[in-house]
């Protein structure tokens, strides 16, 4: 079984049958909490897609009928911003449905490699995402699950996926948020407290809160209600003031930080009025709209992790060279030597790799820039 239940890797050669006639799937693109995303060419439209599979336990709590009202309203939205559905249906036993491939990787893929982001970048996410809140919210769907996973990011611009169906499909699974598996935790370190709360009458203002969570992390590279455990950050977004954003990262503009500051208000009344109010708020007033090309690029500040990883490579080179060295000597323990120093390189280079994202990214920002300006002594 391919499911996380069952910890089992493979994909049931059954259900690869059942999709078969439609689908060559190719390979296994992740997992969240109950589902398996594969990416496979369809084979009659002659083009790349992403099926999402539901877990068997799921596809039977949720049921076929259940499911198809989720797909039909979440396939009527059809917004630039949002990942489109191209199809559904059960194989297997499975209900599954079809999205486009996007391989431009989630927020969560962009935050391990990189830590935070610039300003600009942060700017033109919120006002893409506002967009799609705003329209989906208009005919009356929540999303419910806004967090990095459900949130790619290709050609510098913001697409939201999983719309309506994650939530439906963790609370038909687990009974509740509170099963305590990392997914569920990753959910409930973006959860509104009204939703937190159970409030059963929830509106789009909760997913307002969810998009300031992202925000804050992104602008500062750290939750802005963080805990060890899903109960200490559900206790945070009730009771813990909203914590300051430029406290965080100061090189973030005043006004932006006040916007993300009112998206994590406790009360709904607290934050802006809807999506349209921030989307509007996040064209028109000059203090909130992106940077133009001609403006000095910002270089945004490392992440905590990239910042320390500097001296922690060259702390790990040096044990991998003192391992290798030791080991050319011979002796007893000389085959032990070597295989700690090939753990010691594999860190130092995967750390390296994370430093070697942020210099690029720092160049590109640079690229356009005066080159005899040095770069912020902060950043
Ligand atoms: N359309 C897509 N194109 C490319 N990759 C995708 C697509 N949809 C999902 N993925 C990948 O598959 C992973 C798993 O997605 P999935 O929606 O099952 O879980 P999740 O969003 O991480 O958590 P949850 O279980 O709460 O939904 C994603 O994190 C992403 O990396
Ligand atoms: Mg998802």
């Amino acid at each position: 079984m391919y499911l996380p239940f069952a910890m089992s890797a493979a994909l049931p050669a059954d259900l690869l049958d059942a999709l078969a006639g439609r689908f060559a799937v190719e390979r296994e693109l992740g997992r969240g909490g109950m589902a398996t995303v594969l990416l496979a060419h369809d084979r009659s439209l002659d083009r790349r897609v992403a099926i999402k599979v539901l877990a068997p336990e799921l596809s039977a709590a949720l049921g076929p009928d259940r499911f198809s009202r989720e797909i039909r309203l979440t396939a009527r939205l059809v917004h630039p911003n949002i990942v489109p559905l191209f199809d559904s249906g059960e194989a297997n036993s499975c209900l599954y449905y079809v999205m486009p491939f996007i391989d431009g990787g989630t927020l969560r893929g962009r935050l391990h490699a990189s830590g935070c982001w610039s300003v600009d970048e942060v700017t033109h996410l919120i006002t893409d995402l506002a967009e799609a809140l705003a329209y989906a919210h208009g005919l009356g769907i929540v999303h419910r699950d806004i967090k990095p996973e459900n949130v790619f990011w290709q050609g510098g611009r913001a697409l939201l996926a999983d719309f309506g169906i994650a939530t439906t499909t963790s609370a038909t699974m687990a009974g509740g948020p509170l099963t305590g598996t990392g997914t569920i935790i990753g959910t409930v370190a973006y959860m509104s407290p009204e939703q937190a709360a159970g409030a059963k009458d929830i509106d789009g203002r909760s997913d307002l809160y969810s998009l300031g969570c992202l925000a804050f992390e992104l602008l500062t590279g750290q939750l802005p209600f963080g805990g060890d455990t899903p109960m200490a950050m559900l206790a945070a977004h009730l009771t813990a003031p909203v914590p300051s954003v430029r406290a965080a990262n100061p090189d973030v503009p005043p006004r932006i930080a006040a916007v993300v500051e009112q998206l994590l208000a406790k009360t709904p009344e607290e934050r802006p009025a809807n999506a349209a109010a921030l989307l509007e708020a996040m064209r028109t007033d000059p203090g909130l709209t992106p940077l133009d090309q001609s403006a000095k690029p910002r270089v945004p500040r490392p992440s905590a992790a990239v910042a320390t990883a500097a001296p922690e490579v060259r702390d790990l080179v040096e044990k991998a060279r003192t391992l290798y060295l030791r080991a050319m000597q011979g002796g007893e323990g000389a085959r032990g030597k070597l295989e700690m120093a090939r753990v010691y390189a594999d860190k130092a280079l995967a750390k390296a790799a994370a430093l070697l994202v942020l210099q690029k990214k720092v160049r590109d920002l640079l690229g356009g820039g005066d080159e005899s300006t040095p770069p912020r002594s902060d950043a």
